[in-house]
């Protein structure tokens, strides 16, 4: 069975901050590629029938980059949601725990998603109960091949937001940060008992 397309929980012109055109390219085209691509490198080798997650924490080199890039790009655009939402009482209680407030997170999370340099992404992920770190990761990378728990991702490769924001990635990490699924996030959180 090869992998396929995931469906978008929202239509291509409801996001508001990021166009229908640019969803055009970004899901219709990239992240496509990178799944075309997986199936081609996988079929006929030892990851058949494995999990991206099963293969991008196993595989290396073009296969570890293409699985890596079909799975976070999934997990990016659940992340996403045309409505401005609020973090539940759990995600806030978590969030005000380990940084100062909640628009200290966001400052921290933008300041670091500003700095990073190239291409590749930003993360909120839990490192263990009740913490949650900040981490950029360049290219594919994907945090939880160090063992740790990501809840939230913003994709900041420039075919992210260029057609957009061209090379206004700071106002691009802004909008998104209004437009974060926090319920998809709440659901990402792991239970460590
Ligand atoms: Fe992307």
């Amino acid at each position: 069975m090869s992998f396929t397309l995931p469906a978008l929980k929202y239509e291509k012109s409801a996001l508001g901050f990021i166009s229908e055109n640019t969803l055009n390219f970004h899901h219709g085209k990239h992240l496509q590629t990178y799944i075309d691509t997986t199936n081609k490198l996988v079929t006929g080798s030892n990851y058949e029938g494995k999990s991206l997650l099963e293969i991008m924490t196993t595989s290396s080199g073009p296969l570890f980059n293409n699985a890596a890039q079909s799975w976070n790009h999934e997990f990016y655009f659940n992340c996403i949601s045309p409505e401005t939402k609020a973090p539940n009482d759990k995600v806030l209680a978590l969030i005000n725990e380990n940084f100062e407030s909640l628009d200290d997170f966001k400052q921290k999370f933008a300041a670091s998603a500003v700095s990073n340099f190239g291409s590749g992404w930003t993360w909120l992920v839990q490192t263990g109960p009740n913490k949650l770190k900040i981490m950029n990761t360049s290219n594919a990378a994907n945090p939880i091949v160090d063992g740790f728990t990501p809840i939230l991702v913003v994709d900041v490769w420039e075919h992210a937001y260029y057609l957009d924001y061209q090379n206004r990635r700071a106002d691009y990490v802004k909008d998104f940060l209004e437009h974060i699924d926090w319920d998809f996030v709440a659901s990402q959180l792991r239970s460590y008992e």
